[in-house]
């Protein structure tokens, strides 16, 4: 069997490691052999925001690198089309594994499913039912054409069997990304935290001495466009962390590059950097988050996998978002997260109430570190079953 897995931003790369890591696994232990061939689309490219996750991850480097670079959702949708339909006319895989829903997944699924090649897609079915969201519309195209659909929980599944797909398509295997999370925390809590925030300053952040310890300090991330593409939603967000939220608790955020840029653009920059107590950072490797993640008091963030991490690892968790595809991680699933979106009243309320907080970790179901082998196993049955 061949199988050509497909990256190409950043949360993807944590996801495709335990599956490739699967694949070799299997092919020490057995006599027949899969073939795997791994494309990287180059739409994050920065080394802090890919070579790092490659080398820390252990993923051997992809076989092809499409270089398709930053640019608007067309340009990268169609380029990405472009060059992986120039790559299918020349190498024939019996399947194409696509993973979450960033550029690569739907550009990649529908060129493949125009070579009549099998599609699979990992993290399936998940779903915000916000159209807005770039990664609602790549989800769904892409779920709509897959042939086999695996589901990190039920929510998802049952998500794709009121949109009609056929149980035979559909298979709940677990969450692929806690895998990653799993293999790789006791080597996290290695860590010294001191040298991941004095390793990753940010090149102006220099001035200010900080140390920190368990409990002492929230993490925070910010890169959705809903929050970084309007001037009076950062400037709120940059009023209330100056006001708020950093007088009472030291803040760590390592910057995406897409709000660097936009702060900038809106000349907010230097009222942003000179907010006491935030410790601004370069975008930081996997296992650098991981270990942060393990003693901060709480994560704000609008990253889907962070509240997927947070729910594991329990830390209270704000989600600047007014959806999510991630249901299983809210409260009033048992999970550890709160929507607030850019309600600047709902998050300094449950920023509050979140500081007396205690960390609940949560594992739902197949949330154990072997997803990746189930994802295997699924491609491996259904072409038992159907050919
Ligand atoms: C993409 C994904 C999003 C994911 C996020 C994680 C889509 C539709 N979105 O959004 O789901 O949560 O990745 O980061 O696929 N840039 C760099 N260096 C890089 C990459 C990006 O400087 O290596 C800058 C560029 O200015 C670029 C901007 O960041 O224009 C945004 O990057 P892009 O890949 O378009 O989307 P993300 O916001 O990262």
């Amino acid at each position: 069997m061949k199988i050509l897995s497909v990256v190409g931003a950043r949360p993807n790369f944590m996801k495709v490691a335990p599956f490739i890591h699967e694949i070799q696994r299997y092919n020490r232990e057995n006599d027949k052999v899969i073939e795997h061939i791994l494309v990287h689309t180059g739409q994050h490219y920065d080394p802090s925001m890919s070579d790092i996750f490659f080398d820390r991850l252990k993923i051997p480097r992809p076989d092809f690198n499409l270089g398709i670079g930053s640019g608007g959702h067309g340009e990268q949708l169609g380029s990405t089309m472009i060059e992986f339909d120039n790559l299918l006319q020349n190498v024939h895989p019996d399947w194409v594994v696509v993973i979450g829903d960033v550029n690569a997944t739907l550009s990649c699924s529908v060129i493949a499913k125009r070579h009549h090649i099998k599609v699979c897609h990992i993290e399936s079915g998940l779903r915000s039912f916000d159209k807005r969201m770039p990664e609602e519309i790549n989800r769904m195209v892409t779920d709509s054409i897959s042939d086999l659909l695996l589901t990190p929980d039920n929510i998802s599944s049952d998500n794709l069997r009121k949109e009609g797909k056929s149980e035979k398509n559909i298979q709940f295997v677990g969450n692929i990304m806690i895998d990653t999370l799993v293999n790789n925390v006791e080597e996290a809590r290695l860590f010294n935290t001191n040298d991941i925030i004095e390793n990753n300053r940010f090149k102006n952040d220099k001035k200010r001495t900080f140390k920190v310890e368990e409990g002492s300090f929230g993490l925070m991330t910010l890169h959705r466009p809903s929050n970084v593409d309007h001037y009076e939603v950062l400037s709120d967000f940059i009023k209330t962390l100056d006001q708020t939220i950093c007088p009472k608790l030291p803040i760590v955020l390592p910057l995406h590059p897409r709000t660097e840029k936009q702060l900038k653009t809106f000349d907010l920059w230097d009222k942003f950097n000179a907010i006491e107590n935030l410790i601004l950072l370069k975008p930081i490797g996997y296992l650098e988050l991981l270990k942060l993640n393990t003693i901060a008091k709480l994560f704000i963030s609008d990253s889907g996998g962070i509240q997927e991490e947070c729910t594991y690892l329990g830390t209270p968790c704000i989600t600047l978002r007014d959806s999510t595809e991630r249901p299983i991680t809210l409260k009033e699933h048992g999970g550890v997260s709160v929507l607030v979106g850019t309600n600047i009243c709902l998050l300094e309320t449950s920023f509050e109430e979140f500081l007396n907080k205690e960390r609940q970790p949560q594992k739902p179901q197949y949330w154990d570190g072997r997803t990746a082998g189930r994802c295997l196993k699924a491609i491996q049955d259904y072409d038992s079953s159907f050919g």
